[in-house]
């Protein structure tokens, strides 16, 4: 039977814990930014959920969701719909974000989710009841298991300009 060595499980344990303290880190300051932002009053639906909560499409973030999008996402749509040019993705400072509730009105808030568009891909994150973090992390795999299907990531909606 080979021996391992001591150190590795101890480095292993270490570094999962360090790496998943950062993630936490840089996910608080993101949710932080977004509810500083107060997201429900001051960002966008998101493109065909204008008008407003409505039963999920089964994914894993509560039973109905409100979802918004901030103004760089807006812009981005604005000037496709004025150029007719279809961006190749969402552009860097993207934020989605999800309120994941259990009834389709009234009920409990469950899950807040967002992500939001860095230099190297998706920053992804999600809180129970918007408090208790969930998972977090860039391209964290968690999310784009299920994700990798939609454009961009995105599974709600596509890429702009839109013909509605
Ligand atoms: C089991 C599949 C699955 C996993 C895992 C998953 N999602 Fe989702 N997600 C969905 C589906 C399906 C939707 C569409 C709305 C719905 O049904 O809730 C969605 C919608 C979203 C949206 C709205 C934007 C969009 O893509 O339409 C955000 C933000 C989001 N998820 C964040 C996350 C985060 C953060 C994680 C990881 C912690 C994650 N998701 C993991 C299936 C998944």
């Amino acid at each position: 039977m080979t021996k391992v060595p001591r150190f590795v499980p101890i480095a292993c344990v270490l570094l999962g814990c360090s790496l998943i303290a950062c993630h936490g880190r840089e996910a608080r300051q993101l949710r932080n930014e977004i509810q500083d932002d107060d997201y429900r009053s001051t960002y966008a639906r998101a493109p065909g959920l204008q008008s407003g909560r409505t039963p999920a499409q089964g994914g894993p973030h509560g039973g109905f969701i409100d979802v918004y999008i901030n103004e760089v996402m807006t812009d981005a749509i604005a000037e496709a719909q004025a150029s007719g040019e279809v961006p190749q993705q969402w552009p860097e400072g993207s934020i989605i974000v999800k309120d994941g509730w259990s009834a389709l009105s009234g009920g409990d808030f469950e899950y807040l989710s967002f992500m939001e568009r860095r230099e190297d891909g998706w920053f992804w994150g999600e809180y129970r009841r918007g408090k208790r973090l969930i998972s977090a992390g860039l391209d964290d795999s968690t999310c784009t298991g299920c994700h990798a299907s939609g454009e961009d990531e995105v599974l709600l909606f596509e890429l702009p300009p839109y013909t509605e």
